[in-house]
């Protein structure tokens, strides 16, 4: 059985000072997820990490949004995997589709990412997804294929056990035109399907979340699609009574 995962990605939001307020409003809610089996997680900005982390119970899982492949160097502007294990970050974001935009993420980036944090013992939730135009043009499906193979190339069964992938159509992020919870299972149970290509029973393990314009209103039908075991929300994981909700939508 999957434990479900709800993760909240805060993007380019909050000042430290926004962050550590949420932080210290967290302990009932983190208690309730423990109490129903939900992993539950937020990924600040770098700059919010370390206050975060050492303000909320040790259950809440912190993310980051993003990280190099390299230990060090001349990346100006770059964080690497062993800044974050210095604060005790263990989990990071990675391929998020505004980043695919903006910052010239490419699946072969991401793939390097990917393992330099695997072989780190940490955590990272893998983001896929097509444009708009891509959907429209009936190309979904090979797309993703193409992100989900490049993404995990060169990684082992025993390696990918723990790996999360968010299942992000671009056309839904910050929309409000979420993906219909036949599309998000049709979609998720294709990730699993080349997930079993590539490293056989392993993919029945590994977590595979849903993300764009998800509310307290509409998680509930995405968590009921037997291939959906969580979600990843941008706008309404911002405020805690929003996040609360989307727990409490799916307890
Ligand atoms: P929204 O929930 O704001 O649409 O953002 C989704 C997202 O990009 C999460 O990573």
């Amino acid at each position: 059985m999957r434990k479900k995962l709800l993760m909240g990605n805060w993007k380019m939001n909050k000042t430290l000072s926004e962050a550590l307020s949420f932080a210290k409003q967290t302990d009932e809610i983190i208690a309730l997820a423990v109490k129903h089996n939900i992993d539950l997680g937020i990924a600040p900005t770098y700059l919010c990490l370390k206050d975060v982390k050492e303000n909320v119970n040790e259950n809440l899982i912190v993310s980051s949004q993003n990280v190099h492949f390299e230990d060090h160097g001349a990346f100006t502007g770059e964080i690497s995997i062993p800044m974050l294990k210095d604060i005790n970050i263990d989990w990071s974001i990675i391929g998020h589709s505004e980043r695919r935009t903006y910052d010239n993420e490419t699946d072969e980036k991401c793939n390097k990412k990917i393992i330099a944090l695997i072989q780190n013992n940490m955590t990272p939730i893998y983001c896929v997804g097509e444009t708009l135009t891509q959907f429209e043009n009936g190309d979904t499906k090979k797309v993703i294929d193409t992100q989900i193979r490049n993404g995990l190339a060169n990684l082992s069964s025993e390696q990918v056990k723990n790996l999360v992938i968010a299942y992000e159509p671009v056309w839904s992020i910050g929309t409000g035109k979420n993906a219909s919870k036949e599309i998000a299972q049709d979609i998720c149970k294709f990730i699993r399907d080349i997930l079993l290509d590539m490293f056989g029973e392993v993919s029945q393990d590994i977590r595979i979340l849903y993300g764009g314009s998800v509310k307290p209103e509409n998680i509930k039908q995405y968590l009921s699609c037997p291939d959906v075991d969580g979600a990843l929300v941008g706008g309404a994981s911002l405020n805690i009574d929003s996040y609360k909700q989307l727990l409490i939508n799916i307890i």
